[in-house]
């Protein structure tokens, strides 16, 4: 692993990366990647590369975890062994095992769970390569990837986080940020604005937690755009392509 860098923001305001402290990583995404998958989603968001990919809704066994009244929706977060620097011990750990849960959770008000009862719908994220910040790609990729099964959704979700570096907040950590720097706030959201998961690690003020609330919303805002135009190039007619680009 490098060293801890001297300053992360140099007197420019630019990153180590030459990002800006509100800016995120380059994304780019690809649906319906996988052809025995009902969806799924390849996402790179700066060097991390993730794959999504939903299986349901289908009847779920054993019959005793069916849910009379809606599907249950799984998700699960795994990291490959070559993912990161040291290998990661394949098979659950207590750390991906944590993510899956909130991850899942995350999706709890956009997916119309009702629409199948005694049904699941599997979604698995796993990362292929980490660069910090796989749980928000993981996140943003698995949106796509249900949009992609046909699964009945209210709207997106999208996720980034936010961190501090030099005394200052900054959007969508990179690795050295991730692992010097002062906090990591990972945010999901919903389109109409509500946090579905806010996990912390490290130390930040109140005031500084409602900032960087409103950095990630606005990191978010840009990770939306990025899955509709997916979307619409994808499934949207021409017309609305063109309305995309107004
Ligand atoms: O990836 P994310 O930021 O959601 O989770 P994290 O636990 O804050 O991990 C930050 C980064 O540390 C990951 O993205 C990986 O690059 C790295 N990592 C690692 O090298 N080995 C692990 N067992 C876990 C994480």
């Amino acid at each position: 692993m490098s060293d801890k860098p001297e300053k992360f923001i140099d007197e420019n305001g630019l990153r180590l990366d030459g990002r800006r402290v509100d800016e995120i990583r380059p994304m780019t995404v690809e649906m319906g990647v996988l052809s025995r998958a009902d969806g799924s989603c390849y996402l790179e968001w700066g060097n991390n590369k993730v794959l999504a990919a939903v299986y349901g809704p289908r009847e779920l066994h054993p019959r005793r975890l069916q849910r009379p009244s809606e599907a249950l929706v799984r998700y699960r977060y795994n990291m490959a062994a070559f993912s990161v620097e040291d290998r990661i011990r394949p098979g659950p750990s207590r750390r991906s095992t944590e993510i899956s849960k909130v991850s899942g959770e995350a999706f709890e008000p956009v997916v119309m769970k009702q629409f199948y009862p005694g049904a699941v719908i599997d979604v698995f994220a796993e990362v292929l390569q980490a660069d910090a910040g796989t749980r928000t790609a993981a996140i943003n990729a698995a949106t796509l990837a249900l949009v992609d099964a046909g699964i009945p959704m209210k709207g997106l979700v999208a996720s980034c986080a936010v961190g501090k570096v030099d005394g200052q907040l900054v959007l969508d950590l990179n690795k050295p940020e991730d692992n010097y720097g002062d906090a990591d706030l990972p945010i999901a959201m919903t389109e109409d604005g509500e946090i579905t998961l806010l996990q912390m690690d490290g130390n930040l003020t109140a005031d500084e937690i409602t900032k960087g609330i409103e950095m990630a919303r606005k990191g978010c805002e840009q990770i939306f755009a990025i899955q509709k135009e997916a979307l619409l190039s994808k499934f949207g007619t021409a017309d609305e392509e063109e309305l995309l680009k107004e």
